[in-house]
Parts: structure tokens; sequence; C-alpha cells
């Protein structure tokens, strides 16, 4: 299985820019934009990033509203927060030994780092290739973290997979099934997550009377520290 799919990924290799580095900081922050937000999406905003905060010390020590301005677009604010105090976190005391102690890095975060960045042999398990292994009953070495990202990106796909064009068919005992979606992503439009965006991209634009705003969401907002109301003013936090 192996080196069907590692043929197949040589032929195909997508040109990502978090794939010519082994620097932990930029690994770190490509998997935390691509927990929730598309490829083609988190590549010029992680070049972005990158160039205005190249590294650890460079993003501790930007203020919270220009790294909450800067994450706006990408969607659930608060990765973008966590992202910043890790970055501190990471300043002070260096990179602990468990990376999940990190705000906003979880098991499957660690593990993407762990193996892009430091080269060490575990397979990060992301829903793509969980569903991968799950459909193919195989479990994959740790070789093959990038291709089965890959392959569950473009072949493999949640729905409709794309049986015939896949390296793994032939052994593959759900080759030709179709899947009902488990899980539609709900609706952004009308959502709460909506005006808790419209709410923060107002405030990013300049501080706004309280009275002026949704109240619920800013609320919401505050709890997770993407806002700060003062004297009836909601702002960014300095
Ligand atoms: N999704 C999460 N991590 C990824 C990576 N390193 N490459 C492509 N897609 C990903």
């Amino acid at each position: 299985m192996e080196q069907a799919l590692l043929a197949w990924f040589g032929a195909q290799d997508a040109d990502l820019p978090w794939r010519r580095t082994r620097d932990p900081y930029a690994i770190l922050v490509s998997e935390v934009m691509l927990q929730q937000t598309q490829v083609s999406r988190v590549v010029p905003r992680y070049e972005a990033w990158l160039e205005r905060w190249p590294d650890v010390q460079a993003l501790a020590t930007a203020s919270p509203a220009h790294v909450i301005r800067e994450w706006q677009g990408l969607g659930y604010n608060r990765r973008g927060l966590n992202l910043h105090r890790a970055a501190r976190a990471i300043a002070a005391q260096g990179w602990p030994d468990d990376l999940t102690e990190l705000p906003g890095v979880g098991p499957y975060t660690a593990a993407a780092v762990r193996a892009f960045a430091l080269g060490e042999a575990v397979l990060p398990r992301d829903t793509n290739v969980l569903r991968i292994e799950e459909r193919t009953g195989h479990r994959f070495d740790p070789s093959c973290g990038q291709a089965l990202m890959d392959l569950g990106r473009t072949v493999c796909l949640a729905r409709v997979p794309r049986c015939d064009e896949c390296p793994l068919a032939e052994r593959c005992p759900s080759r030709g099934r179709r899947y009902e979606p488990l899980r539609k992503q709900s609706r952004f439009e009308g959502s709460f997550r909506q005006r808790r965006s419209a709410m923060l991209r107002l405030i990013a634009e300049s501080p706004r009377p309280l009275e002026e705003l949704d109240g619920e969401a800013v609320e919401a907002l505050e709890r997770d520290g993407l806002v700060a109301t003062a004297n009836g003013t909601v702002r960014l936090p300095a």
C-alpha cells in the first residue's frame, strides 16, 4: 500500500509552501491555519503571516490586535489568538516536550509538528487520514503523512471518492462505495458564528460604542479574548 501511495505522491506532490521548510514555528502556523480552512485559501495567508512574523519572537511581541486583524477572513478567530498565545509561551519558556500543552494544539497538530518539522516517525491522523485508513482497512506507516493528506483532499473524497484515479483502489475493500454526508458543515449564513464574525470585522475597523453593536455576539467575542469593552466602547485587545 505504502509503495503505491508514495509512487502516486511522487508524481503529484503539490508544491505547498510549508513543505519547503522544517521550521517548527512555520509548520505550526500552517497546521493551525489548515485546521478548518482549505489549502488554497491558506497558501497566501501563510506566506503573508511568515513575512510579517518570521519567527516565534516576532509573533510573541506583536499585539493581539494586530494578530486578530491579520487573521481576518481565515475564520474561527480564536485559532489566531491561540497561535499568538502559543508563541508567547514558547518565547518565554521554549518549546515544551509535550506540544499539546500549547494553547490551540491538540494531538493532531502536535503530531504534525513532530512529523513534518522534527522528522519523528509519527503519522498525524487528521480526518482525511482517518477516513482513508477506515476505507482501506490499512494502517499506514509514518512515511505517508503528506501523501495521505493529498489523497484525501483530491481523490479519496468524503462523499464521492474518485476510485478510478486512486492508486490504492486495487487493494481497497471500499472501492466504488458512495457515502452519505456524515456531518454537513452547518450553514454560516444566519448563524451565530456569522454574527460574531460581522461584529469582529466592524470592531477591527475601529472601536465602536457597545450600544450600536450586537450585544450577544460581542459578549461571546469578549469571553474568547477577541475584544475588550471599557467605558461602553468595544475595541480589539491592545
Ligand atoms: N492539511 C493539514 N495539514 C496539511 C499538510 N501538511 N498538507 C496538506 N494539507 C494539510
